[in-house]
């Protein structure tokens, strides 16, 4: 009975270490880039910027507070993100019943990957509405109706391979309640979602 259970454990151990492992270095800062990035939408917003208008806009890492610890974080991260990566992060909310995300919000100037100089072909066009209109709010319904906090998912964006990473966005309080209706404390307000392709 012991040695089973010492089996189990050591086998156990073994898989979780092994999870770990697994997990691409690249990944591990998107994800660590979503994370800080939901604590920072988990402020109250006090400056009349909502959802990812709050996120940094054209030129990126100054538009953080980087005094505020949670934004040092998703700053560092973010700029780490794109010496390597073009990225993207949309944002749904305003799920219906069905867990249909009926509000899309983009962060400024990030959003447009072919308006990047690698990105000179049409086809990106057409990748970049499909990713915005069917393959990313898909994913988000996906996510938001199975109850995890995160999902990755990859999509053919022209002939590259980009990487999605999603994150769930909690309530932390009823504060939030006062302009997302329904949704309740601890309970999803919306999906983050990133998409990024390798620049080389
Ligand atoms: C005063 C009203 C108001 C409050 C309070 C508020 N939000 Fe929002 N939030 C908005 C608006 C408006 C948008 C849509 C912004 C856009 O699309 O540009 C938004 C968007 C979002 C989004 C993106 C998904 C979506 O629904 O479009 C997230 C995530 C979010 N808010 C989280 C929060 C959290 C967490 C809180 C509580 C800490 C909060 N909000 C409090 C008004 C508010």
């Amino acid at each position: 009975m012991l040695t089973t259970s010492l089996f189990a454990l050591g086998l156990f151990t073994a898989l979780s270490v092994g999870f770990d492992d697994e997990i691409p270095a690249d990944k591990k800062l998107a994800m660590d880039f979503l994370a800080n990035a939901e604590k920072i939408l988990q402020q109250d917003p006090v400056d009349g910027k909502f959802g990812l208008s709050r996120m940094p806009g054209i030129h990126g890492r100054p538009a953080f507070r980087v005094n505020d610890p949670a934004e040092k974080g998703a700053a560092d991260e973010w700029k780490k993100l794109t010496d390597d990566f073009v990225p993207a992060v949309l944002s749904f909310g305003l799920f219906d019943e069905k867990g249909t995300p009926k509000r899309k919000g983009f962060m400024y100037s990030y959003y447009h990957l072919n308006h990047t100089n690698f990105i000179e072909n049409q086809d990106y066009f057409k990748a970049e509405r499909k990713f915005s209109d069917e393959v990313a709010p898909a994913a988000a319904k996906k996510l938001f109706l199975s109850g995890e906090k995160t999902a990755t998912t990859e999509m053919d964006y022209a002939g590259r391979k980009a990487m999605i990473e999603m994150r769930i966005v909690t309530a932390p309080s009823d504060k939030c309640m006062s302009c997302h209706e329904g949704v309740s404390a601890g309970k999803p307000i919306g999906v983050l979602t990133l998409l990024r392709i390798a620049k080389k």
